[in-house]
């Protein structure tokens, strides 16, 4: 499969009959405002699948590889680097004029268990900068954009709002600051950012979230740490009512005078009720969608929106996978998403056609 991938690859994975028009892709309207649209990918069907191909090419500015930056797969084993996956990303988002987003340097829950184990016991920063210097060296000046931080922030625990986990335990509360400084060494010209969920509705936990993350942008904003971006993942969530439009933009502003660039950066819509009709399911994916995009777009400090895939086809909140039912709970049923902008099939939702209006609006 691989070098079945690679020759793909090596051709810049695409054929001419493949590729549509790129003045009318979501991209090319998102551009007319000074943004980007970009999708997160999945190495293996972009070698396998031309539709997905033809969907990515033609949609996007932008790509993020959903999992093959990230430690516990660019590093299983200590000093085992793994890099074919995401340099054929590479070579394909090259071929195909796109950019590519870093996405993460460090995530609680992709942190290989070699290195939770190590950093535990010796609490040595080296640890942090030989990954760093792996994975930002051999992309340097080939990814703007790098998520060095993922998932920071977790409410009702800590005064501070840091989440509890190997980093913290290590290197205490500051470990955020140095990771962004140890970041910019080895990247200096790219754009570096934290990157979280959880801050679009009206519940305790996400009121709460936002007041975290402003209080962390705002300490290592004064603490002069390279922060430029702040990726807001949005994963919307039709279970959780509605939106906060009001505290999303006063959010917003906050963000945009901390000085930061903000991303809309994992975009979908997570359904509660697969019993219903798709066309209904459908509309409410997309009412929903709709009155975020109004919100978000409306700030000039965004300049780009990334969804968490394209096709329902591929998407993490397909709850058809059995290790997605087991968090589902018990009264919920189980079906396929129809989260993202086209169908399992390809076909253009109004979901898309919301992306499309807002984009352009
Ligand atoms: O591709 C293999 C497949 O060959 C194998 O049969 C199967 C068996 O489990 O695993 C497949 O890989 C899975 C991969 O997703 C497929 O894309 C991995 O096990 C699974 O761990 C991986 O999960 C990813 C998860 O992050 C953990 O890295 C999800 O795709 C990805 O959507 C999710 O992304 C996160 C963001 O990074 C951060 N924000 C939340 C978001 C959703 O959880």
């Amino acid at each position: 499969m691989l070098s079945a991938g690679l020759a793909l690859l090596l051709s810049g994975g695409r054929s001419s009959s493949e590729v549509m028009p790129k003045d009318d892709s979501l991209n090319a309207l998102a551009k007319k405002r000074g943004r980007f649209f970009g999708t997160a990918v999945r190495t293996d069907k972009i070698w396998n699948d031309p539709a997905y191909r033809t969907a990515v090419i033609g949609e996007c500015g932008s790509i993020t590889p959903e999992v093959a930056l990230k430690w516990d797969f660019v590093e299983p084993q200590e000093g085992e680097l793994t890099f074919d996956p995401m340099n054929s990303i590479m070579g394909f988002a090259e071929a195909n004029d796109l950019d590519v987003h870093g996405h993460t340097l460090l995530w609680y829950n992709s942190m290989p268990p070699w290195a939770a184990r190590k950093i535990l016991e010796t609490r040595d920063w080296t640890i942090i900068n030989n990954h760093f210097a792996n994975v930002l060296r051999t992309y340097k000046g080939k990814i703007k954009y790098w998520d060095v931080i993922n998932e920071p922030i977790e409410a009702g625990k800590r005064w501070d709002g840091l989440r509890d986990g190997v980093m913290l335990q290590a290197f205490g509360p500051d470990y955020i600051d140095h990771a962004l400084r140890s970041a910019r060494i080895y990247a200096p010209d790219a754009k570096l950012m934290i990157n979280d969920f959880g801050f679009e509705y009206d519940t305790y936990d996400e009121n709460d979230r936002r007041w975290l993350l402003l209080r962390l942008v705002e300490k290592l904003k004064k603490a002069g740490a390279p922060l430029d971006g702040i990726g807001l993942q949005a994963h919307l969530d039709l279970a959780k009512g509605s939106l906060a439009s009001k505290k999303i933009a006063d959010f917003l502003v906050e963000l945009r005078n901390f000085g930061v660039k903000i991303i809309i950066s994992e975009l979908d819509v997570k359904e509660y009720d697969y019993a219903l009709p798709a066309e209904q399911r459908d509309q409410r994916v997309a009412d929903h969608a709709k009155q975020y995009l109004e919100v978000v777009l409306a700030e000039p400090a965004v300049i780009g929106l990334t969804c968490w895939g394209l096709t329902d086809r591929y998407s993490w909140l397909d709850a058809t996978d059995g290790d997605y039912k087991r968090l589902r709970g018990p009264r919920e049923q189980t079906g396929l998403n129809r989260g993202l902008p086209y169908d399992a099939n390809y076909g253009r939702k109004p979901l898309y056609y919301t992306i499309r209006n807002a984009l352009n609006a």
